[in-house]
């Protein structure tokens, strides 16, 4: 039996970037999570989507609770964001919302035209705390093994869950790197939520800084959902 508490670390809240954002989508992937049995769930959002402030103050009033900490019915909520940048590629930053908020502000405005370098996203979030995570190391056009040693500056590279078969590469290259692992699953709809998750020690508080000690300690292992046959049951279901 695992012991633990399981984080989903890599959710969007659209299934269609380009559509409006509605709460009920926010919603119904926070119940799907909690319901799942998931203890913590990172919600990342692109931030050149046209809503990413709206969707951030969604979550703010469902989840806040006067404390800076976000929480949805026992499931603790990190706010967070995908950063693509220049060089194509895509960086998670998981913090909160008040640190996101200030690093939109500092990339602005972000959109196709005026993405961040890799070293500018690094000098824009370096103070703000965040746990930060190469999402998809190994994606065609997206790969992140061109920025090199700088690449060590991140607090670990991504398993990708629409990439496993690539999770030994990703291994390996994060091994001659020295850095660790943690898995994400991407999740666009909100059934791929939990295809794949972390699974790390108890903590009380659980924060992005906890994360990245815990990380540190090398508590953090990866494991893959047993989520299959539930979501190609609800594959026509909405988003
Ligand atoms: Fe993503």
């Amino acid at each position: 039996m695992e012991v633990g508490m399981k984080a989903e670390l890599h959710c969007h809240v659209k299934l269609f970037a380009h559509r409006p954002f509605r709460p009920a989508q926010l919603q119904r992937r926070l119940n799907r999570a909690r319901d799942m049995g998931l203890d913590v769930l990172a919600v990342t959002e692109h931030m050149d989507v046209p809503d990413f402030r709206g969707i951030l103050q969604c979550l703010e009033e469902l989840c806040g609770r006067g404390t800076g900490a976000l929480e949805w019915r026992g499931l603790t909520v990190l706010a967070g964001a995908e950063v693509s940048i220049k060089e194509g590629g895509d960086v998670l930053c998981i913090g909160t919302p008040e640190t996101v908020r200030e690093l939109e502000k500092r990339l602005a405005p972000v959109n196709a035209d005026n993405l961040p370098s890799f070293k500018g996203l690094l000098d824009a979030s370096g103070d703000l705390g965040f746990l930060r995570i190469g999402a998809h190391p190994c994606r065609r056009g997206k790969e992140l093994w061109k920025l090199g040693p700088m690449l060590k500056k991140l607090d670990a590279l991504e398993i990708n869950a629409t990439e496993l078969p690539m999770a030994g590469r990703v291994q390996e290259r994060a091994k001659n790197l020295g850095m660790p692992v943690v898995a994400g699953s991407d999740a666009h709809h909100w059934l791929q939520i939990g295809r794949v998750y972390n699974l790390l020690p108890p903590v009380e508080k659980l924060t992005a800084v906890t994360l990245k000690q815990a990380l540190l300690r090398g508590e953090i292992v990866w494991c893959r959902g047993k989520i299959w046959p539930v979501l190609l049951k609800g594959l026509r279901v909405s988003s």
